[in-house]
C-alpha cells in the first residue's frame, strides 16, 4: 500500500507571536547532485519530524485540475515523513474535505483524502518555526516513469510541494499564501525571493529566502528594481509569465562586447517563471549560443549542454545575461545568471560522464513553443510576485549576504499593501 506521502500544497497561518516588522518567511536551499530545484527543508511537527524536502514551486498553485490515469506496475511504499498523531501542535484531522493534485502535465498525480493543521520549522532553527499551517495529507501519489522492472526508489520522487502560484479565486487544497492574507499576516498576496551571493565553491548549496507580503531594502539587489507586466498565455494557465526577454552573451574564455542571441521559436511570446523546474529551458538558439559562448553540446549516452572543463573552472564572471522589458517605458531590466549556476550536477551520473573534464549544465536552448525560467534563473534573480498588480518586479540579485542568519539578515522590510506598486520599483 502506498502510504502517507506527504503533500505540502500550502499552509496557512502564520500565527508566531513575532514581532510585526518581521514577515513570514521561508528558507530555501539548491543543492548540487541529482536533479536539484530550489526547495525548502521543513519539518513538520512539534517536535520537530524528518525533515521533508519540499519543492518551492512558483508553477503550482495547489488547484485541483481534471485528469485522466492509469496505475503501472510498480507499486512502493514511501517513507512516512510526518506522523501527525505524535506531534504536540497538531489540530483536529479534517477528513471532510479530500483533495486531488496533479503535477507535470498530469506526471503526478496525488490524492490526500485528509489534511491537518500544525507547526513546520526548518534545519537552520534561527528561523522561527511557523505555526498552525494547514497541509494536505496524501496515502496515494500515481507517477508517470519510464521504470522497466521497477528499479527507480520511491525517494527519487518529490515528497512535498509548497505552490505558490497565482492565488485562484477557486482554490481546492490548501493554500498558503491565501491563508496568510486571510489571517491578517500580510496585507497582500505579493511575496519577494531572492538568493545570497553564489557560493565559492561550485558543490555548495545556494542560500535563498522568501519573505510574504514584504520587500527588502536595496542590499538585496543591485541596479534598478524593476516592474514587469505578467503576460500570460491565452487560455488555461497556472503560473507567473512575463514577455520573452533578449539573450546577450559573450565569450566564456575570451570576453568581449556582449552579442545577441537569436531565439529559436520567434512564436514564443512569453516565458513561464517556475522555481519549481530544475532547468532554463528557452527558445534560444543553441547553435549561435554555442559559436558565441564557447559552450558545447555533450553527444555520447545522453545529450545535454556542457562546459568543456570541471564546474570548477567555470570563470564565476561568465553569464548570460537576460534583459526584460520593463512595463514602464524605456525601463528594462537585466538579469545576468552565473554560467555556474546551471552547473548543479545534473548529469555527473550518466555513465561515462568524466566530471573532471565535463560539466553538464541545467540549461536546454532551442527550444519549440515553450520557455521556462527554472531554479538557475533564480540564483541570480530578485522577485517579487505581484498578483494584485498582475506584475512581476525583477531586479539583478545574487547579490546579498545573511540567509543563513535568520530574520537578522533580512536587513529591513517595507510591507507591501494591496494594489500597491512595490516599494522602490521602477
Ligand atoms: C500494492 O502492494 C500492496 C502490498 O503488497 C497491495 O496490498 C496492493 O494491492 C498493491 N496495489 C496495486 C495497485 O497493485
Ligand atoms: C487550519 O488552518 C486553516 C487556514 O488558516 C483554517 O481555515 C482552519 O480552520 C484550520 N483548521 C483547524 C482544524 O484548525
Ligand atoms: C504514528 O505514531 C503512532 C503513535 O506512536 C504509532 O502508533 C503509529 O504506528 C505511527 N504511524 C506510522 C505510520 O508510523
Ligand atoms: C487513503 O485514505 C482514504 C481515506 O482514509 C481511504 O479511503 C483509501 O483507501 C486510502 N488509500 C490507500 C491507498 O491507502
Ligand atoms: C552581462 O551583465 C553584466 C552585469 O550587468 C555585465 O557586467 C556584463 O558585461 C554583461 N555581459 C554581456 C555578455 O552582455
Ligand atoms: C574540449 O577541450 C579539449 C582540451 O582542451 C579539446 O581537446 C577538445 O577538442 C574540446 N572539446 C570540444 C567538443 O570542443
Amino acid at each position: 500500500m502506498a502510504s502517507f506521502l506527504l503533500t505540502l500544497l500550502a499552509t496557512s497561518a502564520y500565527a508566531a507571536p513575532a514581532a510585526s516588522s518581521q514577515p513570514p518567511a521561508i528558507l530555501l536551499t539548491y543543492n548540487y547532485g541529482g536533479y536539484p530545484r530550489i526547495q525548502a527543508d521543513i519539518a513538520w511537527g512539534t517536535p520537530a519530524q524528518k525533515t521533508v524536502p519540499t519543492i518551492f514551486d512558483t508553477g503550482s498553485s495547489g488547484s485541483g485540475y481534471t485528469y485522466h490515469y492509469t496505475v503501472g506496475p510498480c507499486n512502493k511504499t514511501v517513507t512516512n515523513f510526518y506522523n501527525w498523531s505524535v506531534s504536540k501542535t497538531h489540530s483536529k484531522l479534517d477528513t471532510k474535505k479530500g483533495y486531488s493534485f496533479s503535477y507535470g502535465g498530469n506526471g503526478k498525480i496525488v490524492q490526500a483524502p485528509s489534511s491537518i493543521n500544525d507547526s513546520f520549522s526548518f534545519a537552520n532553527t534561527k528561523w522561527p518555526a511557523l505555526l498552525n499551517n494547514e497541509v494536505a495529507l496524501s496515502n496515494w501519489t500515481v507517477v508517470t516513469q519510464l521504470d522497466d522492472g521497477c528499479q527507480v526508489p520511491e525517494s527519487t520522487f518529490d515528497h512535498s510541494i509548497l505552490g505558490l502560484a497565482p492565488i485562484c479565486p477557486v482554490t481546492s487544497g490548501p493554500s498558503f499564501r491565501a491563508n496568510l492574507l486571510s489571517q491578517g499576516k500580510t496585507k497582500s498576496s505579493s511575496f519577494s525571493m531572492w538568493f545570497d551571493r553564489v557560493p565559492k565553491s561550485v558543490k555548495s548549496s545556494y542560500q535563498r529566502t522568501a519573505i510574504f507580503g514584504a520587500v527588502p531594502s536595496k542590499s538585496k539587489y543591485t541596479g534598478e528594481l524593476v516592474r514587469l507586466k505578467q503576460n500570460p498565455p491565452q487560455g488555461a494557465f497556472v503560473g507567473y509569465y512575463v514577455s520573452t526577454p533578449k539573450l546577450t552573451a559573450t565569450s566564456i574564455t575570451k570576453p568581449g562586447k556582449g552579442q545577441n542571441i537569436g531565439l529559436s521559436d520567434k512564436s514564443v511570446k512569453q516565458c513561464l517563471l517556475d522555481s519549481g523546474t530544475g532547468q532554463d529551458r528557452l527558445p534560444f538558439s543553441q547553435e549561435e549560443a554555442l559559436g558565441v559562448t564557447g559552450l558545447i553540446k555533450y553527444d555520447k549516452d545522453a545529450a545535454f549542454l556542457a562546459w568543456n572543463g570541471s564546474c570548477d573552472s567555470i570563470p564565476p564572471t561568465a553569464t548570460l545575461n537576460y534583459t526584460f522589458a520593463g512595463a514602464t517605458a524605456g525601463k528594462s531590466v537585466t538579469v545576468a545568471v552565473p554560467i555556474r549556476s546551471y552547473a548543479r550536477g545534473e548529469f555527473d551520473e550518466i555513465p561515462g560522464v568524466d566530471t573532471s573534464k565535463i560539466c553538464g549544465l541545467s540549461l536546454s536552448l532551442d527550444e519549440y513553443g515553450d520557455c521556462t525560467f527554472g531554479a538557475p534563473f533564480f540564483t541570480a534573480a530578485f522577485a517579487v510576485f505581484n498578483d494584485e498588480k498582475k506584475q512581476v518586479t525583477l531586479a539583478q540579485g545574487g547579490v546579498s549576504t545573511g540567509a543563513a542568519d535568520g530574520p537578522s539578515g533580512l536587513g529591513p522590510i517595507t510591507a507591501i499593501e494591496a494594489g500597491q506598486d512595490v516599494s522602490g520599483s521602477v
